[in-house]
C-alpha cells in the first residue's frame, strides 16, 4: 500500500488585479515506504509549491488547493494548523534547497535539532542532546559535540545541509520531501549528500520525494520519475525505462541538454528552444507544444489527457515519440 497519495492536486493563486496563476493543475501520483519518486522539470512547472501544498505550507491567503493529499489514510488537506505542526516533523520532514534560510542563525545548531527531538520524541533535553550528537555523526558531520555548540554560519554549505538533514531526520519521518538540496553545494558535496539520503531511505524505509531540475540526480536517486511541464504531469515511468525510452518529446528535449560522458567529442548540446514563459495555458492545446518539434495540429487544439500507454508508464502527448514504432510493432 501506498504511504502518500497525491490525487488531482492543484494549487491556483488568485489575485486581485492579476491574471490567476495555475501552478499546480491536477498532479496524482503514489509514494511507497521505501522507495524514491522524482518531480522533475524546469524553472517554474510547479515542483515546489506541490511540496509546499503536501506540508501545508503554502500561504493560506489568495491559495486555493484542491483535490487529496492522504498519508496513511489521513487527509492531509483538511488538518487545521495546527494539526499539521504536528505531523510536520513527526511524519513529515523537508530539506529545502536553500540551508540558511531554514536554520536558525541565532540559536545553536545542536539546540535546533535538539529541541525538535524534545517536542516530537518526548525525551529529556540531555537524552535528546546526545540524540543530537548521534543524527550529526550519522550524517556524517565530524566532531558533533563541538558542532552542537555552532552557529549555522560558522558551518560550511555542505555542513549547514547536512545539518538540516539530521533535523529532518530527528523524528524519523515516514515520508521526507527534498527540494533541490543539492543545488547549491558543490559536485563533491552533492554526490555524498545524496549517497546519504539513499541510504537512509534503503535502511529506515522512509519515502523520499525528491525535487530537482538535475536529470543526473534524478538518474542516480529515483525509482520513478514524474517529468512536470506547465503544472502537470506530461510524463511518467520507471528510471530505467524513461532514460532508455523517453517519450515525451519534452522529456526527451531535458534529455539531449543534459551533457554526457559518452558522447562524441565536439557534439553540441540541444537546448530546448524557448522557454516556459512561452507557455500557453493548457486550454488553448497542449502547453508544450509551442516549443515542441512532434507538434500537430491537434496539439494546438486540444490538450492531451495522461493516459497509460504500457505497463507502468504515462504519457500526455498526441504525437509521442517512437509512436509509429510502436504501431507497426502491434500489426
Ligand atoms: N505565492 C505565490 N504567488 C503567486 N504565484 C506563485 C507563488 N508561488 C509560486 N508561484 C508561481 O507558481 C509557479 C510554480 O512555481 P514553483 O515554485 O512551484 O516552481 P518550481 O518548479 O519549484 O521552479 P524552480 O525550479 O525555479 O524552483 C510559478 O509560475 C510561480 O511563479
Ligand atoms: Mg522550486
Amino acid at each position: 500500500m501506498a504511504l502518500l497519495e497525491v490525487r488531482d492536486l492543484s494549487v491556483r493563486f488568485v489575485r486581485k488585479s492579476e491574471p490567476t496563476v495555475s501552478a499546480v493543475d491536477g498532479v496524482s501520483f503514489d509514494v511507497h515506504p521505501g522507495s524514491t519518486v522524482g518531480l522533475v522539470g524546469e524553472s517554474g512547472c510547479g515542483k515546489s509549491v506541490t511540496s509546499l501544498a503536501i506540508m501545508g505550507l503554502l500561504p493560506g491567503r489568495g491559495t486555493e488547493v484542491t483535490g487529496s493529499v492522504n498519508l496513511e489514510g489521513s487527509e492531509l488537506l483538511r488538518l487545521s494548523r495546527r494539526e499539521f505542526d504536528r505531523r510536520r516533523g513527526k511524519d513529515l520532514g523537508m530539506v529545502f534547497q536553500d540551508p540558511l534560510t531554514s536554520l536558525n542563525p541565532v540559536v545553536p545548531i545542536g539546540l535546533q535539532i535538539s529541541e525538535v527531538i524534545e517536542r516530537h520524541r518526548g525525551l529529556s533535553r540531555r537524552d535528546a542532546s546526545r540524540e543530537a550528537a548521534k543524527l550529526l555523526e550519522r550524517v556524517g558531520i565530524p566532531d558533533p559535540d563541538r558542532r552542537l555548540k555552532e552557529y549555522s554560519h560558522q558551518l560550511s554549505g555542505g555542513m549547514r545541509q547536512r545539518a538540516l538533514i539530521a533535523m529532518a531526520l530527528a523524528c524519523e519521518p515516514r515520508l521526507l520531501i527534498a527540494d533541490e538540496p543539492t543545488t547549491a553545494l558543490d559536485v563533491t558535496i552533492q554526490a555524498q549528500i545524496l549517497t546519504l539520503l539513499k541510504e537512509l531511505v534503503a535502511e529506515t524505509g522512509t519515502a523520499l520525494i525528491m525535487i530537482t531540475h538535475d536529470l543526473g540526480v534524478v538518474a542516480g536517486m529515483c525509482d520513478e520519475v514524474n517529468v512536470l511541464y506547465a503544472g502537470r504531469i506530461v510524463e511518467r515511468a520507471q528510471r530505467h525505462e524513461l532514460f532508455s525510452q523517453p517519450r515525451h518529446p519534452y522529456t526527451a528535449g531535458l534529455m539531449a541538454s543534459v551533457p554526457r560522458l559518452d558522447s562524441p567529442r565536439g557534439q553540441r548540446l540541444a537546448p530546448i528552444e524557448g522557454s516556459v514563459a512561452d507557455n500557453i495555458p493548457w486550454e488553448g492545446g497542449c502547453a508544450f507544444s509551442p516549443r515542441c518539434g512532434n507538434a500537430l495540429a491537434v496539439c494546438r487544439e486540444r490538450a492531451p489527457e495522461l493516459e497509460t500507454v504500457e505497463q507502468g508508464r504515462l504519457l500526455r502527448c498526441h504525437n509521442p515519440i517512437g509512436a509509429a514504432e510502436m504501431e507497426r510493432a502491434h500489426d
